[in-house]
This record gives structure tokens, C-alpha cells and sequence, in this order.
């Protein structure tokens, strides 16, 4: 077996040291769980979630109060879906760019109340057309499309929409843009951001969700921590957020890794040269169609003539690990009039020797 190639970072980061060594010593030298004791490490560690809590409200350009951790990207757009209000007269706005993630929880929940959902348009080059966004009064727009990997000037999206509806409920997928972009929620102006933490460089089982007024929208989750007092008359007095949206125990091992996995990300992005070198040399192989732009932050690709998945396991089996199929997107693929594609992802740890040895191997491959 050769040496591993991993180039599915938009799947899931590897972790450097930094990350690895906070998460160890917190469980073998820190691990008491928050909020719900007066021992010394039971505060450590409840201060530990505050100052976390406060690196990303800075990393976001938002109040710590408006920062909720949850499972994942996944888990709180769910979370979202069900946190607002949805009607008969609900028009649900989402994009081709959507993952499953960020549309189905929001889809499901407008059909079931007989809500409409509408499909924004794309330009030529599939991005959101700003020029048309139709009124809406909830919009998902996905910062950065996982298959095509190009930020989103979610900005004027937003100032768009709001043109059409002042009072709609703008949600973020930003699950790929956190990786290559810096994120400014208050720029943006939007009501909801979500990003999941494994994708930085940080631990599975983790998420970000940012909400704008968090004072406008009551839990969907109940349970321990998040209540203040419950009434004689069993009457629930909630915490301020974001403790009453975060019921139960939060994953503290993957929160004592997220201050390292920001500093991380913040002092060294992947280097989007390499797949701009990438792409430069694959345009060449007669049998590779590139889908992505040179510019984007990932390159997908389809081979002619030969299946996803074959090439998939053709090229894993030489030691290279990249993502085959429909990448969770099944939009923008029919769009694209694929089935699969094949991607690849960098994070900052990949090298131009790792991009050479993948292209040598994809050579090999689809000779
Ligand atoms: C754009 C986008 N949104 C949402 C998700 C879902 O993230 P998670 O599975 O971590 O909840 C992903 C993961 O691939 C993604 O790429």
C-alpha cells in the first residue's frame, strides 16, 4: 500500500497536534462536566465552554449569547427548522447549492404544514442569481456549495431578499465557506449561521449555531441545564440563551479542542494554489472533464467513460482518499447533469508532493 494521499478535507479536516493534545489533557487531567457542579473542575470546565464560547463569538463577529453549540451543521439546522414559525402561507426559498443537510430539514417542515418551497435561480456559472430572488419568508442559502466551491456574496443575497420581505428568516450554510472565508454574521445580517466543527479542524459531534435574536425563538430540545425554575404550578422559567438551547450535556471533549482548531484555521488556510495547480494540469488529461472553476476552493472533476465509484476504488486503492458520488448535494448534480462526481479537498496540511503524487495516480487510473 502506498503512502495515504488524504484529500477530503471538505468531508472531514484532519486534526493537527494542537487539537489532539487539548482534548487529551481534558480527559485525562480536566474531565468534570459543566454546569452542574461547585468543585474546582467542574467550574474549570464551565469556565473552559465560556472562553471557547467567546473565541467564536470573535471569530464570527457576534456576542457570545448568540452562539449555541450543537451536534453539528445538521443537527441545528433541524434545530432551526423547528424553532420557527411555519404555515400554509410559508414560502420556503432554497438553492441548487444546497446540501441535504441545510434544505430537507427546512423542505420537510414547509410541506408538512402545506407551506410552498420555491428554488432560487442560478447564473451560467451557478451562483445564486442576486438579481432575481423572488420573495420569501424563509430563505436557506448555502455560503459555499460542497461540490462547486464558491463563496456566495451572502451579503447581498441578503440585502436582496430583505428588499422583498424585510421580515424573512435568512438561514447560513456555512459549513464550506468557514473553512476559506472569514465569516462576519453582522455583516452578513443574517438570523441564523451554521457551521460543524469537524470541518475546521476540530472534532466530530461538535457544531456552531449563530442566532441573531435569540430572545425572538424558544427551544425545541428540553431537558437538564437550560431551565431556571420550574414553577409551583409546573410553569418552565428558561435560562437566557444560549443555555435554554442547549439542553442536556454538551460534548465537552469536542469543545475543549475548538480554541486550538480556530487558532489553527485563522493562522493557516489551505492553500487554494494547489488545486489551482491541480486544475491547470487535469484540464490537459483528454479523459477528465473539470466541473469546478479554477478558482474554487475544491476541484470536481468526472472521468469520461469510466464510473464514479470505479475511479473511487481505482485511486483509493492506490492509497488516495478523496470523496466519489453525489456528495449529499443531489441539486446541483442534476444540474450539472452527472449522477456523481469525484471531488477533491485540501486542508492547510496537503503539499504540492501530495497534488503531484495524485495526479501521477490519476493518470495511471484512467489511462
Ligand atoms: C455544505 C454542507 N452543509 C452541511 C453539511 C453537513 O455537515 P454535518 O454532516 O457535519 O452536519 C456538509 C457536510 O458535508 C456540507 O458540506
Amino acid at each position: 500500500m502506498n503512502k495515504i494521499i488524504y484529500l477530503d478535507a471538505a468531508a472531514t479536516y484532519q486534526k493537527s497536534d494542537a487539537v489532539v493534545n487539548a482534548q487529551v489533557d481534558f480527559l485525562l487531567n480536566k474531565y468534570a462536566n459543566a454546569g452542574r457542579g461547585i468543585c474546582a473542575r467542574a467550574i474549570a470546565t464551565d469556565d473552559m465552554i465560556a472562553r471557547t464560547r467567546a473565541r467564536v463569538a470573535a471569530f464570527i463577529n457576534a456576542r457570545a449569547d448568540q452562539i449555541v453549540f450543537t451536534a453539528g451543521t445538521t443537527a441545528a439546522m433541524n434545530m432551526v427548522a423547528n424553532m420557527i414559525p411555519v404555515s400554509a402561507t410559508t414560502k420556503l426559498l432554497v438553492s441548487d447549492l444546497d446540501h441535504h443537510s441545510a434544505r430537507l430539514p427546512f423542505e420537510m417542515q414547509v410541506k408538512k404544514k402545506a407551506g410552498r418551497v420555491f428554488v432560487c435561480n442560478l447564473t451560467d456559472d451557478f451562483n445564486i442569481d442576486v438579481d432575481s430572488i423572488p420573495v420569501a419568508d424563509v430563505f436557506v442559502i448555502t455560503a459555499m456549495s460542497n461540490v462547486l466551491g464558491v463563496p456566495q456574496d451572502v451579503e447581498r443575497i441578503i440585502e436582496a431578499a430583505r428588499q422583498k420581505n424585510p421580515n424573512v428568516l435568512t438561514i447560513v450554510d456555512a459549513a464550506q465557506f468557514v473553512v476559506h472565508e472569514k465569516i462576519d454574521v453582522t455583516k452578513w445580517n443574517c438570523d441564523f449561521m451554521a457551521f460543524s466543527v469537524h470541518k475546521i479542524g476540530g472534532d466530530t459531534g461538535l457544531g456552531v449555531l449563530y442566532v441573531k435574536n435569540p430572545e425572538r425563538f424558544a427551544p425545541v430540545n428540553f431537558g437538564g441545564g437550560m431551565v431556571l425554575k420550574i414553577q409551583d404550578n409546573d410553569d418552565l422559567i428558561l435560562n437566557n440563551s444560549p443555555e435554554k438551547f442547549e439542553a442536556g450535556t454538551l460534548p465537552l471533549t469536542q469543545i475543549s479542542g475548538l480554541i486550538p482548531a480556530i487558532d489553527n484555521l485563522e493562522k493557516n488556510r489551505p492553500d487554494l494554489n494547489l488545486i489551482k495547480y491541480l486544475y491547470d494540469e487535469l484540464i490537459k488529461i483528454k479523459k477528465v472533464r473539470v466541473l469546478s472553476n479554477r478558482n474554487a476552493a475544491l476541484l470536481t472533476f468526472v472521468v469520461d467513460g469510466m464510473h464514479v465509484l470505479d475511479f473511487g476504488t481505482l485511486i483509493g486503492a492506490r492509497g488516495v482518499c478523496l470523496r466519489v458520488g453525489n456528495m449529499c448535494a443531489t441539486w446541483i448534480h442534476r444540474r450539472l447533469g452527472v449522477d456523481g462526481t469525484i471531488r477533491v479537498s485540501i486542508g492547510a496540511y496537503n503539499t504540492i508532493d501530495d497534488i503531484k503524487s495524485f495526479i501521477s495516480y490519476l493518470k495511471d487510473v484512467v489511462k
